[in-house]
């Protein structure tokens, strides 16, 4: 099997009109308006090109022709730019709040699924891999519009074992899944450019199961601090798309609760929210918080403000 492929087609749903699909491994069916969707190395494509516009689709053109310097700027560039921090801390500052130690073998037997909505080249895996209590068997979803950061993230998911996550081409505004079909679900780096981030959130919160967190990170400068020209130029050149790089809390869906913005670095935001009532399988998730089974390297610190909840 290709790696990347599509192992459990249940849950995928036509990004058009949310009916099941019905298909071969080169191309699936909707089974409500009959529209086709291609399906290539086991991957399937769930959108339509014309629907990606505006920064969308710049940003696909540009993650698309220059996927290889995503990795390296992340992690040796960004450090710099913004003056401080490593990868590592920063993006475990955001994986604490996906509360994925929390997570337990489900009481009804399906299995646990989490969802990385625009995985990019997959460097999330393996660190969600350290917060997983130990031995805890995962699917792993990943949907993503740049076909040339798939090929690099399925390139490392190869190397680090983990060739078994699920990749869909998808966007992030009509996600091509079921109802309450993860257990977890979070968003790095691409909010905003969205068209329409408000939309964006409301479908996280749609294919999550209620009450679970759902966890959205992307740049904003840090606010009560000073900066220098040096940060202030490079944060403008990371967000040349957007006039007002900022944490989108006033589009969380109706009805959100426990949301908590946090300011994670000079540059990133953290924003959690729930939707819908606590979890019922209490199997899922552990009433308590037991120590994990799998520590991170460095426990994540957070700083900001905790805002009030939405509704
Ligand atoms: C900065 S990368 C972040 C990758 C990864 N989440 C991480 O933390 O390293 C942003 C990714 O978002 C994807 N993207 C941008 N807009 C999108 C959209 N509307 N729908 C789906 N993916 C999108 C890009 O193709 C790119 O792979
Ligand atoms: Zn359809």
């Amino acid at each position: 099997m290709s790696i990347g492929a599509v192992r459990d087609w249940s849950i995928l749903r036509c990004p058009s009109c949310q009916a099941k699909l019905d298909g071969t491994d080169t191309s699936q069916q909707c089974t409500g308006c009959a529209q086709t969707w291609p399906v290539r190395d086991g991957v399937p494509a769930l959108f339509r090109d014309s629907w990606v516009r505006g920064n969308d689709r710049l940003m696909r053109h540009i993650y698309d022709a220059l996927p290889s310097l995503h990795d390296p700027a992340v992690t040796y560039m960004l450090p710099l730019w913004q003056l401080e921090g490593s990868e590592g801390a920063m993006r475990n500052r955001y994986l604490c709040r996906v509360e994925l130690e929390k997570l337990g073998p489900r009481a009804d037997g399906r299995p646990l699924r989490i969802l990385e909505v625009c995985i990019g080249t997959g460097v999330n895996r393996r660190l969600v891999e350290q917060w997983l209590p130990k031995g805890l068997q995962v699917d792993y979803w990943g949907a993503d519009l740049s076909e040339g950061m798939m090929a690099v993230c399925k390139k490392k998911l190869a190397k680090q074992g983990f060739s078994d996550v699920q990749l869909v081409m998808a966007d992030a505004h009509a996600l091509p899944f079921a109802d309450a079909s993860f257990d977890r679900v979070f968003h790095v780096g691409a909010i905003g450019n969205f068209s329409d981030p408000g939309q964006a959130m409301r479908e996280m919160a749609r294919v999550a199961e209620p009450g679970t967190p759902i966890v959205v990170v992307d740049e904003q400068l840090e606010r009560d601090r000073s900066h220098n020209l040096w940060v202030r130029a490079w944060f403008k050149a990371l967000t040349f798309y957007d006039s007002n790089p900022h944490c989108p809390t006033e589009a969380v869906p109706p009805g959100a609760w426990d949301v908590l913005e946090e300011q994670l670095g000079r540059f990133y935001y953290g924003l959690r929210f729930r939707v819908g009532a606590a979890p019922t399988d209490i199997a899922a998730e552990r009433a308590v918080d037991p120590a994990p089974a799998a520590t991170p390297v460095q426990r994540p610190r957070s700083r900001g403000k905790a805002s009030s909840p939405a509704g």
